[in-house]
């Protein structure tokens, strides 16, 4: 008999991971985990889980059918269960007003509606998406104004997980945070939440505030994160103008400890599902309350990464020659970073782009995401072949192009793979990853990003 039921309603990224760590460190909670898409829920009962996450396979392979269920039937959960978490995704606006901006609510509003029609009792609903400021409100008239005479409490309780160390992350956040009305039944919600993360974080981690500015906190977290990003990007630009070193750079600048070191990884800008939606969401929010300099302020953050990938691909063709045409080019990675499986929003996709409409032949390999590759490139078909092994990719290629921070990128044989390619041959190294002069030394001519290249061409 379990002391309290937590549904979990979107099993993606988050919340999978999410519910799998609260399962294993609350054995007396049921934890149940609900999705709209079959296949997904299949794979989360399966051997092969639907997301590659170190150590993720251990804690729901320890807790899965213990007190984590994974299941597509919504409805008679939400009845059944006293918490309810929303992890649904909340991707950018495609259409209507605040296009290409805005964040796209209408999963989250169906779901507030899914809850309000299976629930016979008041329930806790917990905002776990990253949600625009003031979500709440409206998440609250929807299911308050019932006429079944109950009471939901809306809490905003953002998710800081990074992918590939989601569960590390998760195990020993910096930081819970949880949001919730100065009500005593909004105080009553918050102690309850409070009480499930208590059991495995220390209790001054978890800090509490209110609603909307829980809400907000999220939304600033990650613009501040991809700020850092391309503030350290532009730097690079200009490096590699003036032969400063950015490596050189980050390490000064970081050793101050009011900047900090994490960061000022300078590459070929930043990928993945959230930086750029949640930050153009922050721009458009405030447009919307009129404060256009603070919009204008964040939104240059984005351009910028756009800037910095349109640049890299510019110096890997100004290097080939001025033609990539007709070239066989090997492109090591595809995921937004090492350690996912994940292709959302990679700097990848556009260099890939880019390069094809400059008509080269590219040969892609990633260890994690090979599956991910095809649906992302699906206007370029027959112009890229997704490749089982770097020695494959590299064979009879002109360039190779470091597009992800895969620790194995580093332990590979270069002067096998240089053997087999085309000459002269390029490294491209859009992480800064490699070991540039040994790569020199086996005879390739190396680019780098803010640092002058070896090149053994004149
Ligand atoms: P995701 O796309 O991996 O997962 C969302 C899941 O919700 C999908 O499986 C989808 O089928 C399901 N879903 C959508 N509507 C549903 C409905 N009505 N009923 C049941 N299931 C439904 O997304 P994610 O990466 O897990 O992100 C979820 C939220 O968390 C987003 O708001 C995101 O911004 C935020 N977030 C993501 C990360 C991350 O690392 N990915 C980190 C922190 C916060
Ligand atoms: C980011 C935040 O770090 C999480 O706290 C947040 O919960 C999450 O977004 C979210 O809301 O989805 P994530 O996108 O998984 O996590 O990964 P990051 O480690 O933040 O990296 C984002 C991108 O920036 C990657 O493409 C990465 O390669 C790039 N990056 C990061 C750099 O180019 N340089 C750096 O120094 C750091």
């Amino acid at each position: 008999m379990f002391r309290k039921t937590i549904l979990c309603i979107g099993a993606g990224y988050v919340g999978g991971p999410t519910m799998a760590v609260i399962a294993k460190h609350c054995p007396e909670y049921k934890v149940v985990v609900v999705d709209i898409n079959p296949k997904r829920i299949a794979q989360w009962q399966s051997d092969k889980l639907p997301i590659y996450e170190p150590g993720l396979d251990e804690v729901v392979f320890a807790t899965r059918n213990r007190n984590l269920f994974f299941s597509t039937d919504v409805d008679s959960h939400i009845e059944s269960s006293d918490i309810i978490f929303v992890s649904v995704n909340t991707p950018t606006k495609t259409f209507g007003q605040g296009a290409g901006k805005a964040a796209d609510l209408q999963y989250w509003e169906k779901t507030a509606r899914q809850i309000l029609k299976n629930s016979s009792t008041g329930k806790i609903v917990v905002e776990k998406s990253t949600l625009p400021v003031r979500t709440a409100a409206a998440m609250e008239r929807i299911l308050n104004s019932n006429e079944k005479g109950i009471h939901f409490d809306v809490l905003s309780n953002p998710e800081f997980l990074a992918e590939g160390t989601a569960i590390a992350d998760l195990e020993s956040p910096d930081r819970i945070l949880v949001g919730a009305r100065n009500t005593d039944s909004g105080q009553n919600a918050l102690e309850q939440i409070v009480e499930i993360y208590a059991h495995w974080t220390p209790r001054e981690k978890i800090i509490t505030s209110n609603v909307w500015s829980s809400e907000l906190s999220k939304l600033v977290a990650n613009a501040f994160l991809a700020q850092r990003v391309s503030s350290i990007n532009t730097i690079s630009a200009l490096c590699e103008k003036t032969n400063a070193d950015i490596e050189e750079v980050s390490r000064a600048i970081g050793m101050d400890s009011r900047i900090g070191p994490k960061f000022l990884k300078a590459g070929v800008g930043f990928g993945g599902s959230c930086f750029k939606k949640d930050i153009l969401n922050l721009a458009y929010i405030a447009e919307t309350y009129g404060l256009t300099e603070v919009s204008r302020y964040w939104e240059q953050v984005v351009e910028i990464n756009s800037y910095q990938q349109d640049r890299f691909v510019r110096i890997i063709v100004n290097s080939m020659f001025n033609t990539v045409a007709g070239k066989k080019i090997a492109l090591f990675g595809f995921a937004f970073k090492a350690d996912t499986g994940d292709t959302r929003e990679s700097p990848a996709i556009s260099i890939a782009q880019s390069l094809m409409d400059e008509r080269a032949v590219l040969s892609i390999y990633d260890p994690k995401a090979s599956e991910g590759i095809t649906p992302e490139l699906v206007d370029y078909e027959g112009r890229f072949s997704v490749e089982h092994s770097p020695v494959s990719a590299a064979d009879g290629a002109h360039a190779i192009i470091i597009a992800t921070d895969w620790a194995e990128f580093r332990d590979y044989d270069y002067s096998a793979i240089f053997e087999k390619m085309e000459k002269p041959a390029f490294i491209f190294d859009g992480r800064n990853i490699l070991d540039h002069q040994k790569l020199y030394e086996i005879g390739f001519s190396v680019h780098r990003i803010g640092r002058p290249p070896l090149s053994r061409l004149a």
